[in-house]
């Protein structure tokens, strides 16, 4: 018999309607669009209203998501929700969601993945291997951020860069032999950099010295010089693990960070942007939540078709990394 294969069946995502662009960010802190724009590629992000929290944003694309692979929510066997910027300590913003889904009757396993930026690609990593295991069938996965409630407003360095969104997919079961669906998933991680991009506080650690709530910090110049080399290499180690050459893949789907990180990745595949998804420009850096809102994109206006290689990767805070190459 031929093997699980996990496919992607459906795609959703969710923008809260508040959008912040630069203009309006140069009337609080000493920037201007000319500077966001050449530096990072990003023009406007959106941010979540007061009330609106990620579990929110990850429910409505997580419907949408339902909506486009058109099954009902009560078939869904696991649901993982990959965030940096959960509603609450605990429980998870995936046992919140779940039940905001409607989904809690059946009690089907729902929680969080932390990886920050590369969350969602570690998700969907632990999906792929549920599925291909045959513990489940249908596995919902959802990157959700509201980043905007960890930014400090006055740090020119990195209130710029992030915004708030979702983005879900549904994965399916089937059986083939590996023609299509997830091919193969990598994961890294390098904990020795945790200096370079982390909260000013938490939970066992307490709140900042400086008082009030954690924020992010960032040493901008070092974080872009270790996500060109993570992603560089993730590239390769996918392409060598399936036997591809870099001309073989039809769509490169990234982490929306920097567009000259993006840039970068795609010159390793020899890629021209027209073939690679980028949302940057409107979305900022949704962490988690900016491969599956890329993703979306692509998918709904059919850009991506069925037989194309699409290769998602991304790099965030820890520093963690990786890609999930799936034939669609
Ligand atoms: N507007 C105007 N000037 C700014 C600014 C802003 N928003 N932010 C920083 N500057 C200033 C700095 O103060 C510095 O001024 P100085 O030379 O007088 O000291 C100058 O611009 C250059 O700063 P620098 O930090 O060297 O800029 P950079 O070219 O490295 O760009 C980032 C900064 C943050 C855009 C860039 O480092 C970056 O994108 N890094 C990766 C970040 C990332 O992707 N993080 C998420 C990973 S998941």
């Amino acid at each position: 018999m031929s093997r699980l294969t996990a496919r992607i069946i459906g795609v959703g995502s969710y923008l809260p309607e508040k959008r912040l662009t630069n203009s309006d960010l140069a009337q609080f802190v000493e920037t201007s669009d000319e500077w966001i724009r050449s530096r990072t590629g990003i023009g406007a992000r959106h941010v979540a209203a007061d009330g609106e929290f990620t579990s929110d944003l990850a429910a409505e694309a997580g419907r949408r998501a339902l909506q486009a692979a058109g099954v009902p929510a009560e078939s869904i066997d696991l649901l993982i929700v990959a965030t940096t910027t959960p509603d609450l300590v605990f429980p998870s913003t995936a046992s919140i969601a779940q039940h905001k889904l409607g989904m809690s009757g059946r009690r089907i396993p729902a929680f969080d993945v932390q990886a920050v930026c590369a969350g969602f690609i570690h998700a969907i990593s632990i999906a792929d291997q549920y599925i291909r295991a045959g513990t489940c069938w249908r596995v919902m996965v959802i990157g959700a951020e509201t980043v905007s409630r960890i930014l400090d407003w006055n740090d020119r360095g990195t209130c710029i860069l992030f915004g708030d969104g979702a983005g879900a997919v549904i994965l399916e079961a089937e059986r083939n032999n590996g023609e299509r669906g997830i091919l193969s998933t990598h994961l890294h991680a390098d904990g020795s950099l945790v200096d370079l991009l982390k909260t000013t506080g938490g939970v066992s650690r307490g709140g900042p010295p400086e008082g009030g709530s954690a924020t992010i910090r960032m040493q901008g110049n070092e974080v872009f010089k270790h996500a060109v080399k993570a992603l560089e290499s993730c590239v390769d180690e996918t392409l060598v693990a399936n036997g591809l050459s870099k001309e073989q893949i039809d769509w490169l789907v990234p982490h929306q960070a920097n567009i000259r990180i993006i840039q970068s990745t795609a010159k390793r595949l020899g890629m021209s942007m027209n073939r690679v998804a980028v949302t940057l420009e409107r979305h900022g850096n949704t962490s988690a939540a900016s491969v599956p809102l890329a993703l979306d994109e692509v998918v709904r206006d059919g850009r991506i078709q069925a037989g194309h290689h699409v290769l998602m990767i991304a790099v965030g805070g820890g520093f963690t990394w990786g890609s999930a190459l799936v034939k669609w």
